[in-house]
């Protein structure tokens, strides 16, 4: 069956370019790409590049590259695709010029998000380099990260439809936590290479598309090094440091300059499709990813240390 193999490339219409590059060059130590006519790019490995951000009001994601292994399969799943009624349009040499590929044809899923299925995501001229990672991104088979996308009331049966019986995907697992009394959590987390998760989706509360966009590093210093460059810059926290029980990333969540989140991680689990049991699970976190408020108000109402003892 033919099937997406990894999530290549996202592209953001953000109001605010200038923090926007601030942001990813210097607080999350990607490098900068291209200047384009409308925006930026942005590489954290060797391909051309993950981030494509253009200037415009959305503030939100508009549209996910996901790259399949060859021409042939990329025909055989545009075929599957449009045999279940879906729309696919064919994008012409600008766009594959712009996203860098060698096909691409452009459908949306259920929620309206715009999918691109591309093949041949073009390598850099050069190689990549972070000006301030010890190590790197974590891409390869596993793709440039994973994200997490809002349901906006569409049903789990009719998204599950467009992304496991159209594009592949398999389910990961499901977690399901009482957040606060009479509110439920409720996200499905699903793969399509080692990755334990590509995408999952939730019906929670953010109006945007995306809720957030994870990036993995090689090195646990990194995700430290990132938090204080990010806590430095006092740009807002989502939730501090923690651990996911599902995909076991040691992470933190900044808000990036348009109000969604990037999850900034280390750890994250790989899972073999043999071997892999689907579960549902009660808890989002193992422990940590507490609000900042939260953390501010625990640190703020500990007694003073009473130094005469030590
Ligand atoms: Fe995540």
């Amino acid at each position: 069956m033919p099937q997406v193999k990894e999530l290549g490339y996202v592209v953001y219409e953000v109001s605010g370019l200038a923090d926007w590059e601030h942001f990813g060059v210097e607080l999350l130590g990607m490098q900068l790409g291209d200047k384009t006519e409308d925006g930026f790019t942005l590489r954290t490995d060797e391909k051309a590049h993950r981030w494509i951000v253009t200037g415009g009001p959305a503030d939100d994601l508009v549209a996910t590259g996901y790259e399949v292994s060859d021409a042939a399969e990329l025909d055989a799943l545009v075929e599957k695709v449009r045999a279940a009624g879906v729309e696919v349009t064919e994008g012409d040499g600008a766009l594959a010029a712009a996203r860098k590929v060698e096909r691409i044809f452009v459908t949306a899923d259920p929620m309206g998000n715009r999918i691109e299925l591309v093949t041949g995501l073009a390598d850099a001229d050069t190689p990549f380099e972070s000006a301030k990672l010890l190590g790197g991104f974590v891409t390869g088979a596993g793709g440039a990260g994973h994200q997490v996308l809002l349901a906006h009331g569409v049903s789990r049966e009719t998204y599950l439809g467009f992304y496991i019986d159209l594009l592949g995907f398999k389910v990961s697992d499901t977690i399901v936590e009482e957040v606060s009394p009479g509110v439920v959590a409720d996200l499905i987390f699903l793969h399509c290479n080692g990755r334990h998760h590509t995408v999952a989706f939730g019906d929670l509360p953010p109006q945007k598309r995306v809720h957030h966009f994870m990036v993995e590093v090689t090195d646990i210093r990194d995700v430290g090094t990132a938090y204080d460059r990010c806590m430095d810059a006092k740009q807002p926290f989502e939730m501090t440091l923690g651990m996911h029980p599902n995909d076991h990333m040691f992470s933190f969540y900044v808000f990036t300059p348009s109000g969604f989140s990037v999850e900034y991680g280390w750890g994250g689990l790989i899972i073999d499709d043999e071997t892999w049991e689907v579960r549902t699970l009660d808890k989002l976190h193992s422990w940590g990813h507490r609000p900042s408020e939260v953390v501010a108000e625990l640190l703020a109402a500990a007694p003073a240390p009473n130094k005469e003892t030590h």
